[in-house]
Parts: C-alpha cells; sequence; structure tokens
C-alpha cells in the first residue's frame, strides 16, 4: 500500500494552521493532521484508511475558496487532504486537451497551456493560489466565463478517489464518449463530499489574439447594463469579458493605489474586454453607437489595460482589508437584475455597507456586505437569498455552497432534487466521511 511519507503529515500547530482557516479568516476550524499524498495511490490509501476508522476528511486545494468548503470547521477529528503536491501537468495532446494534477495551479495550467499555443478557458483573480482540482470540485467561474464557460465546460474527463478507496479514471482516451452517467460532470460541483479529485482532463481554447482594448463604461443606471452589454455583444465577436462594477466596489477596487480611472458619480460600471485586431477602434465605434453609455475610458496598450483591469481584480483584497464581509455570488433571470439591485438595500441592517459587483453576461451578482453584527450575519444572509430566490434566481453561481450557504439549498433546490443528492452521496460516500457539512447539511 502507497504510504504518505512522515514529513507530509503535519500535525504540528504550526504547519496545520494555514490549513485550518480560509484566505477570508471567516471560516476557521482545527484538524488531528494535514495529509499531503504525492500520487494518486497515496489519495487511496489515505481514504482507506481513513473509512476504516471514521476519520472524516476534508479535501483542499488552494484554500481559495469562499464558502468555507475546504476548511475543517467543528471537525477537530479530521484529516485534511491536501492536493497540492499533485501538481504534474502532462503535454497537451493532439485534441487540445492537457491532463493536469488536481493540485497544479490555475495560473500553472494557463502558462502551460501557453506554451503549447493554447490558452486555459477559466481566468480569475486568484488564479496563483487556486488549483484546478478546486475549480472543477467548486464549478468556478471567473472572468472568461462569457467566451469559455465555466470550469464545468473546461472538463473532458477526470480521475477521483471515492471514499473507500476506489478510483474512478476516465482522463484517456477519446474526447466524446456517451457511454452512461457522466461521472466527470457529477464530480464537477461536488465541493469535495463525493470523491477526491486527484487529476482533470481539461479541453483547452484557441489563444486570444494579443491585440486587446479594454473600456470602463460609466451607466446613468443599473438597467442600462444588459442592453449595453447585448449591443456589443452584436458588433464585436472578440468579446471576451463583461464585468458589472457598482459605484461602491469601483470605489474600493480604484482605491488601492490605482486612480480613479472615470469618476462619476455614475451608479454602476461595465469593465469590458474585446480582442482582436482593431480592438481599439471596433471597440470605440461599438461604444460610440451603443445605448446607454455615460461616459467611457478605453485602453489599448498593455499596460493601460492592466490597469484598468486591477480596479476590478483589487475588489475582493480590498474588502477583505476592510473587514469579514458577507459574500454571495447569487444569480438573477438577467431581465430582473436592476430590479434585485434596487432591492437589496432594503433588506439590510441600519450601518451596513453594501458593495455589488459581479459577471455581467450571467447576471452572476457578487453581494458583499461589511459592517454587519455578528449577531445579524445569518439573518442577513437569509434575506438576501430569499429575495433572490423569489426573484427566480440562484443562490451561487460562482463559488459553491459550501458551509455558507447549505442551509439554505432548500431555497432554489427542490425537495426532488435535494434528495436525489442525498442519494448519490449517501451511495459513494455511506459513512459520510467526505466534508461533512459542506453543501448537504
Ligand atoms: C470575483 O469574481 O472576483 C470572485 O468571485 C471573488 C469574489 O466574489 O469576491
Ligand atoms: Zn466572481
Amino acid at each position: 500500500m502507497a504510504a504518505v511519507g512522515a514529513r507530509h503529515v503535519l500535525t504540528d500547530p504550526d504547519l496545520r494552521a494555514p490549513y485550518e482557516v480560509d484566505w477570508t479568516g471567516r471560516w476557521r476550524g482545527a484538524c488531528r493532521a494535514v495529509v499531503r499524498p504525492g500520487s494518486t495511490e497515496e489519495v487511496a490509501a489515505v481514504l482507506r484508511a481513513c473509512t476504516e476508522t471514521g476519520v472524516p476528511v476534508v479535501p483542499q486545494g488552494g484554500n481559495t475558496g469562499l464558502v468555507g468548503g475546504s476548511v475543517p470547521v467543528g471537525l477537530p477529528g479530521a484529516v485534511v487532504l491536501s492536493t497540492r503536491r499533485l501538481a504534474g501537468l502532462d503535454p497537451v495532446d493532439e485534441a487540445g486537451c492537457v491532463v493536469a494534477g488536481a493540485g497544479a495551479t490555475v495560473a500553472a495550467v494557463q502558462q502551460h497551456a501557453r506554451a503549447a499555443g493554447w490558452a486555459f478557458g477559466l481566468d480569475f483573480a486568484s488564479r496563483d493560489s487556486a488549483t484546478v482540482g478546486g475549480a472543477v470540485a467548486t464549478n468556478a467561474g471567473g472572468l472568461r466565463v462569457l467566451r469559455w464557460g465555466p470550469a464545468r465546460a473546461q472538463l473532458v474527463g477526470a480521475e477521483a478517489v471515492l471514499a473507500c478507496g476506489a478510483v474512478l479514471s476516465r482522463v484517456d482516451g477519446p474526447v466524446k464518449d456517451s457511454t452512461g452517467y457522466d461521472l466527470p460532470g457529477l464530480l464537477c460541483g461536488s465541493e469535495g463530499t463525493l470523491g477526491v479529485l486527484t487529476r482533470v482532463r481539461l479541453r483547452l481554447v484557441p489563444p486570444l489574439p494579443d491585440r486587446r482594448a479594454v473600456a470602463l463604461v460609466g451607466l446613468g443606471t443599473v438597467a442600462a447594463a444588459s442592453p449595453l452589454l447585448a449591443a456589443l455583444r452584436q458588433r464585436l465577436p472578440g468579446l471576451a469579458a463583461a464585468e458589472l462594477i457598482g459605484a461602491a466596489a469601483l470605489a474600493l477596487g480604484a482605491g488601492r493605489g490605482v486612480q480613479h480611472p472615470l469618476p462619476g458619480p455614475w451608479p454602476a460600471y461595465v469593465l469590458v474586454e474585446t480582442a482582436g485586431a482593431g480592438a481599439l477602434d471596433d471597440l470605440a465605434a461599438a461604444l460610440a453607437d451603443a445605448p446607454g453609455v455615460g461616459d467611457a475610458v478605453l485602453a489599448g496598450d498593455a499596460a493601460d489595460r492592466a490597469r484598468l483591469w486591477r480596479c476590478r481584480e483589487e475588489i475582493t483584497p480590498s474588502i477583505s482589508a476592510a473587514g469579514v464581509p458577507i459574500k454571495l455570488d447569487v444569480s438573477v433571470p438577467p431581465p430582473v437584475l436592476p430590479e434585485v439591485w434596487a432591492a437589496l438595500p432594503g433588506v439590510l441592517p441600519g450601518g451596513a455597507e453594501l458593495i455589488l459587483f459581479g459577471h455581467l453576461a450571467e447576471a452572476n451578482l457578487h453581494v458583499n456586505v461589511l459592517s454587519v453584527p455578528d449577531a445579524e450575519k445569518d439573518a442577513t444572509t437569509g434575506a438576501i437569498l430569499r429575495l433572490v430566490a423569489n426573484a427566480g434566481g440562484s443562490i451561487s453561481a460562482e463559488h459553491g455552497i459550501g458551509r455558507a450557504k447549505a442551509r439554505w439549498l432548500g431555497l432554489t433546490r427542490s425537495p426532488a432534487e435535494v434528495a436525489a443528492m442525498r442519494a448519490v452521496k449517501s451511495a459513494l460516500d455511506p459513512s459520510g466521511l467526505l466534508n461533512p457539512g459542506v453543501l448537504l447539511a
């Protein structure tokens, strides 16, 4: 049996500490040990041993999750299984696919793809730490979903170890396969509750042309955002991103050493990027004809583009620097986005600071709320999620359910759906040892 070497079993509290708290500082726990297997066989040995002894297992990738799904909260007897050593990258194959270890970072896969003349369709601000295993386990989205879809759309196959130690491996062979249940697809979004992903086979995409243009557009109303995006989509085949940013979010994002690029005050902004020869002229012309544009700043050269993108990418770190927020990733049917945006302040307690931004094409809204007393955080979260559910939305469109939203799953998943999820869970993990308390509370 492949045993994990002693130096990869961390029991010292100081060594365990970084694995026991999440990136936001909101989720904190303690575990008996952190185990860092270096191969699929070692993962299987760990899981077999844990099943035999009844020890819960909390799988963890880059620990950049935002819903407490990879931290041993309330599980002092658990083992954290870190996948970070499973970081190998196979050569890109003829079909434009790559098999990556679950612990490879998103940035490492991006660089590997680039070196082979391809690109990886997934991108988000935590790319240097987030792992592809974690991204698949949570069906992560990010900045390029408009163009390439979420993690699920990049996934061709997966290898995972079940709680009993059995290895499900579908990372070789044909890229098209219609034989029965899509097990890799089932593992995608399962948040470590069904098995531990060890390798993923990812579909790469053609690289975006180097010629790019970015614009930050000020809008007089949030309702102007969707018609603007529709107009830009029709005009710009190279459109690669469209981010919606509320005024408070942009003030935070632009606040950390970046000069505010488009002082308004505009109630909302859209950051768009397009790629292709003539990108800057095409974007300028499209914006000139598009409805709802209050003001706009455009950038063609790389440094100016990066400055505009920084205003978006600094929002999350700036929120964390200001406090521990309520952090949600809801989505709503696009036509009701302005209504939900306008109604949100009404469900917050007095003194709360609301920061709104998100991914416009999917009406995926990041609702962050600061300055809510701890005692009111649950009630406030429930009120926001009920507002979203009543508007026909989803309580999670990007970060997953984790521990943070498990009790509200039933708001947007029917009793029949939750029962089917529980049936799958108990078939694959009958003792309930994989990530207890996550997704299905
Ligand atoms: C983002 O889009 O920046 C991420 O989902 C992070 C966040 O919600 O804070
Ligand atoms: Zn996001």
